[in-house]
């Protein structure tokens, strides 16, 4: 048995089901390598067992590392220009419309050099990471041709290598039209069919998105990508309902998608095909901030379907440029009412399940991946409390001190 490490006088938000937050009010963890050898009440620790290394840990709050299980953290530019013109009226689907949007952050990408994109998006990760992030998902979805693509997820894939976490990669290939492929919508989507077996062959692809949209996708459009992805053993997940209703998480549900993500649009039969199948809700609420939405996602019926509420930050040039998910934590609570408890929750337990890494992330448990965050607060709901503030003292990640 390999050397055991003891991190005890925690307060441990431990977000198993046992009690709130999976509250322990004197706690201790045991680690052993990458992974949590034993967590529970500190009086109970197992006897006879002799740890090579102890740490008082004073009382701090300690949760799960934080996972952000939506980003498009790959991508060349900015899109501040946008940002002004939406001040002086313009609306995300005009300037879309009018070939800006996610188009302009396609060509700044595929401008960019691979140093360039890795380099941005190392210090994206590392922001991210300062708030107690130890897992992130990365979307591609800025090269939208066979050779962009692969770079993104290459970048996204040396990220987990380079830094002290662990990422999940999504193709967005179907993100939006790009410009070669225009008034050919089915074209494209059939090149990327093409396309996803070889990203795949490369290991490039954890699992499958697309932008089910007026501005992007349409519903059929959409199920021959994610029909595709069935072909290859990769699960699903959709942008859905953001802007309007086109129907996309019933269709996601159907090929029973990690998550369905934004909502804002969902009616009541997605929200019962989400039920049913078992699909995460992400909700962004920087998006929806950033955006000025008015219409909210339907919390309360989504939580009364017992649909797993997840949050994350969504960040992107366009639609969300935050880098605080403590700050998606807040925002959650003031704009979508969740509670601080739920908020947590959507940054930890439902957000493993949304990345389809349940089993190993998201709650201190035994077996489970030694990642956690050490705190400088006294309680949980202060993380949805307090913003502008960082009070992650430090970081566990696969039982190394980051
Ligand atoms: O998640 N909805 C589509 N995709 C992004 C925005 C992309 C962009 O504007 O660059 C989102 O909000
Ligand atoms: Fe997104």
């Amino acid at each position: 048995m390999s050397a055991l490490t003891l991190w005890r006088h925690a307060r441990l938000a431990t977000m198993t089901t046992t009690a709130p937050w999976g509250w322990i009010e004197r706690g201790a963890l045991l680690t052993q390598g990458p992974r949590l050898h034993w967590v529970g009440p500190e009086a109970d620790l197992p006897a006879g067992l002799a740890p090579q290394a102890e740490h008082d840990l004073g009382g701090a709050l300690v949760t799960p590392g934080l996972i952000d299980c939506h980003t498009h953290l790959v991508y060349g530019g900015h899109r501040a220009r946008e940002f002004e013109m939406r001040l002086q009226g313009a609306s995300y689907e005009d300037i879309a419309r009018a070939g800006g949007g996610i188009r302009s952050s396609v060509a700044a990408t595929r401008a960019a050099d691979d140093a360039t994109l890795f380099e941005s998006a190392r210090a994206r990760a590392l922001a991210l990471m300062a708030e107690g992030v130890t897992t992130i998902e990365v979307k591609s979805g800025y090269g939208l041709n066979f050779d962009d693509e692969a770079r993104c997820l290459r970048v996204a894939r040396r990220l987990a290598h380079e830094l002290p976490l662990t990422v999940r990669t999504t193709s967005l290939a179907a993100h939006a039209l790009p410009p070669e492929f225009d008034g050919r919508a089915d074209d494209y989507i059939d090149a990327i069919t093409q396309w996803l077996p070889r990203w795949h062959a490369e290991g490039l692809v954890d699992a499958v998105d697309g932008f089910c949209e007026r501005i992007g996708f349409t519903v059929a459009q959409t199920r021959c990508v994610f029909e595709a992805a069935r072909a290859l053993g990769l699960p699903v997940k959709l942008h859905a309902e953001q802007l309007s209703d086109m129907g996309g998480a019933a269709l996601a549900a159907q090929f029973g998608a990690l998550s369905c993500d934004h909502l804002e649009h969902l009616n009541a039969a997605g929200i019962e095909a989400m039920a049913r199948a078992g699909t995460v809700a992400v909700l962004l609420p920087g998006a929806f901030y950033f955006l000025r939405e008015t219409r909210l996602p339907p919390v309360t019926a989504l939580r009364a379907a017992g649909v797993p509420l997840a949050i994350a930050s969504d960040h992107n040039p366009g639609s969300s440029p935050g880098l605080s998910l403590l700050l998606m934590l807040h925002m959650a609570c003031m704009l979508f009412r969740l509670t601080p408890e739920e908020a947590l929750q959507g940054v930890t337990v439902h957000a493993s399940r949304a990345l389809g890494l349940a089993a190993t992330r998201g709650s201190l448990e035994a077996g489970k991946q030694a990642d956690f965050a050490v705190w400088e607060l006294d309680h949980p709901n202060e993380l949805a409390y307090w913003f502008g503030r960082n009070p992650c003292r430090f970081v566990v990640r696969a039982g190394a001190a980051r």
